[in-house]
Parts: C-alpha cells; sequence; structure tokens
C-alpha cells in the first residue's frame, strides 16, 4: 500500500493529497490549540465530532446554494474537498459580544450587537492573526475588492442560516469565524467558503443556560469540552447515526 502525500498540516488538521487532481482530503486531528499555541492538548474525539458537524452544516449550505469546498464524507475523520488557494484572510462574524470584542472594547460580555459584525484578521502565525481592515487587505493584494464584497456576502449568509438552525435546537450562535479559498475552473476563478466550522471556530450559547458548548470551553479551562461538543451534535441529530428517530434537528421549544 502507497502512503498518501500530506499536503499541508495545520493545528487541528492535516490535508492529504485526493484521488483525482483538483481534490485533497480534509483530516481532523484531536490537537486542540488556543492563544496562538502557548496552549496545547490533545482530547480524545474531537476530531471525528468536528468531521461530523462540520460536513453536516458544509452539507446543508451546498444545498443552499453557498458555495462550499466540500465534496463528500469519506469516513468518520476525513472528508473529501476541492483543492483551492486559502485567501489569508480570516472572516469573523459577530452577533453577540464576546471574545477579543469584549477586551478591545470594553463591551460587556452578552451584549446583543446592534448588528452582525463582519471583520477581518490577516492569517499569520508569527504576528498572532493581526486584525486588519479591507484597506490592508487590498493594499497588500491579500485579496480584490471584489472578492471581499463576495467574502461578506457570503459570511453572512452562512451566519443567517447557522443562526437559525441553531436558534431552532436551542443554541444561540454568538460568533464564528471563516475562511475562504479562490477555486479554479478552467478560465473562471470563484470564492468558495473553506476549512471547516464547528464548535472549534463558532460561540455557541445555551439559550436557557447560557453554557458554553465550543471551545471556549478548553481557552478558559472550564473541562467538559467533549461533553459539550456531542452536546450540539446531539442536538443536531447527528450523534446516532444509527439511529433513524435521531435524523436531522430536533426542534426545542
Ligand atoms: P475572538 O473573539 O477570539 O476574536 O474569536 C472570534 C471567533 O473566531 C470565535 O468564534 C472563535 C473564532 N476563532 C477561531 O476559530 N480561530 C482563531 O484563531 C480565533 C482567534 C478565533
Amino acid at each position: 500500500m502507497s502512503r498518501r502525500r500530506r499536503v499541508y498540516e495545520g493545528k487541528a488538521k492535516v490535508l492529504y493529497e485526493g484521488p483525482e487532481p483538483g481534490t485533497l482530503i480534509q483530516h481532523f486531528k484531536d490537537d486542540a490549540t488556543a492563544n496562538n499555541n502557548q496552549k496545547h492538548a490533545t482530547i480524545e474525539g474531537k476530531g471525528v465530532l468536528n468531521n461530523r458537524i462540520s460536513e453536516f452544516i458544509f452539507t446543508k449550505l451546498n444545498d443552499i446554494g453557498v458555495p462550499t469546498h466540500f465534496i463528500r464524507s469519506i469516513n468518520m475523520r476525513e472528508q473529501l474537498i476541492r483543492e483551492v488557494e486559502i485567501i489569508p484572510c480570516e472572516v469573523v462574524v459577530r452577533n453577540v459580544a464576546a471574545g477579543s470584542l469584549t477586551k478591545r472594547l470594553g463591551i460587556e460580555e452578552g451584549t446583543q450587537l446592534p448588528r452582525s459584525i463582519i471583520e477581518f484578521y490577516y492569517k499569520n502565525d508569527e504576528l498572532g492573526d493581526p486584525m486588519v481592515s479591507e484597506e490592508h487587505i487590498t493594499a497588500f493584494g491579500w485579496a480584490t475588492p471584489q472578492e471581499i464584497d463576495d467574502m461578506m456576502a457570503l459570511a453572512l449568509r452562512v451566519n443567517d442560516f447557522m443562526a437559525g438552525l441553531f436558534l431552532g435546537i436551542g443554541i444561540r450562535l454568538v460568533d464564528f469565524k471563516v475562511e475562504f479559498g479562490r477555486l479554479y475552473e478552467g478560465d473562471m476563478v470563484r470564492v468558495v467558503l473553506a476549512d471547516e466550522i464547528s464548535p472549534d471556530s463558532c460561540r455557541l450559547w445555551d439559550i436557557r443556560t447560557n453554557d458554553k458548548l465550543d471551545k471556549d470551553r478548553f481557552r478558559q479551562d472550564m473541562g467538559g469540552l467533549i461533553e459539550a461538543y456531542q452536546e450540539v451534535a446531539r442536538r443536531l441529530g447527528i450523534l446516532f447515526e444509527n439511529e433513524p428517530k435521531r435524523r436531522g434537528p430536533t426542534l426545542v421549544k
């Protein structure tokens, strides 16, 4: 058996060469990092849950016409994706004040924002992913004005879809981070959603109790991360794959 060629290894995922040109295999690891790599741990089962949750959300986004890199699930830790050129900007959408916004602007955690706010961060580990403006992005050529428009429009569609999806299962979508890539198809190039969407990259709070069901449990040493991610998967109806009743989200009244 030949070894697969590793194309890229990140903090929580590995990309391998895919079966056909233009495809890759995205493998979810159990590693967790925070504070720009200062904190590191292996949390058994996290990769499987993130793969499952991300696959579920990307499938639904494909279904509603949001272009993504996702093709199909391969196994419990891996998915087949289209190879894209990652745009070096993380896009954060915020609905409720939390995390770095509360620290930067002194807004109390949990404050509902007057409208959804989009922020850009330059993907650069050495610099700790600094926040940047559209001016920086265009001046340094990280993305064109049209690509910025596309990323913002897609990020807001993802926000509307996910806010509704999670509201229906009793979870508040506080904020999330997404990444985009350029997909080359012949002479055409278009911006598509890439990377992952999981409790590693979102803030998800239980609507009734405000319990954190996301990676803040690791960042803030709260424990119970796997149980929280399992709760998200359970409410989405994707934890027990063999149980017919559990297919699809369960409405929480
Ligand atoms: P922040 O409040 O720390 O800026 O994070 C905003 C959102 O982005 C939150 O849902 C966590 C997510 N995020 C990542 O997925 N990766 C990162 O490296 C950072 C800093 C945040």
